[in-house]
């Protein structure tokens, strides 16, 4: 079954349908929200907003161990990550798509894995390439299959938030070799590895990053929210071709 993510914008699943609402406990507290469980396209799925019902759980408060427990308990194999990010790289602007394939952790202060003390002996997974190659793959031919160019690869930078980035920040990031800023992206991530899942992200660039091209004097925030509302039309379209190609 594929596991999905909603992110920003992505409060809903619109054409998922015979849903189900199923609230959860998990051994690390309550998801952010109830999972949707139904079909997209015949195919099962499990839905769960990341930020919660209306949006009211912020990028720091996040409880990603519950979220990753509750997927993974529901047999989600295969995780997508819907995930709305600022554009570091020039070519990535507003309403770019991005299959990001390494991730740098700018993010502190976030429980960041299931082996705590006193949960089993010390386990230091491998992390090199952060996110599931064939979910990556399966992404790419989604997105081409539903004619959405998105871009192959990319740096995913992880901040802390709530806040947006100083130009500043952003130099950094970019001379750190970033092309994206998001705030999600950890520990979610290295949870689901943790997991076994196979998760990969799907970036949605609502905004220049902090400093460039139109974000050069100032960000708007309600701004992020229309690109990322007008993105998600075509997210679910590229959400209906992977679960044909999703394997189980
Ligand atoms: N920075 C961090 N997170 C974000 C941004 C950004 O510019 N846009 C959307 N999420």
């Amino acid at each position: 079954m594929l596991g999905i993510i909603g992110g920003s914008g992505l409060g809903e699943l619109e054409g998922v349908e015979g849903a189900r609402r199923r609230a959860v406990r998990t051994p690390y507290g309550r998801p952010s929200g109830a999972l949707i469980l139904g079909t997209l396209r015949g195919r099962k799925v499990v839905f769960l907003q990341r930020h919660g019902p209306g949006h009211t759980i912020p990028p720091h408060e996040v409880n990603y161990r519950a979220n990753i427990w509750a997927l993974h308990a529901q047999k989600a194999k295969n995780v997508v990550a819907i995930a709305a990010v600022g554009g570091i790289r020039a070519d990535l602007g507003p309403g770019a798509f991005a299959v990001p394939d390494q991730i740098i952790d700018y993010t502190h202060g976030r429980i960041s894995t299931f082996y705590a003390r006193g949960r089993g002996p010390v386990t230091h997974i491998d992390f090199t390439r952060p996110y599931c190659e064939s979910m990556r793959q399966r992404l790419l031919r989604a997105a081409r299959a539903a004619g959405v160019t998105a871009a192959a690869e990319g740096t995913y930078a992880a901040t802390q938030g709530p806040r947006l980035e100083t130009a500043a920040e952003i130099g950094r990031l970019e001379r750190d070799g970033a092309h994206l800023v998001g705030m999600t992206g950890m520990p979610e991530a290295a949870l689901a590895r943790e997991l076994g899942l196979c998760y990969a992200a799907l970036a949605i660039v609502v905004n220049h990053a902090a400093g460039r091209g139109a974000a050069e004097r100032e960000i708007r925030p309600e701004e992020l929210r229309i690109v990322a509302e007008r993105a998600a039309g075509r997210v679910r379209a590229i959400l209906e071709q992977l679960v044909m190609l999703n394997g189980d």
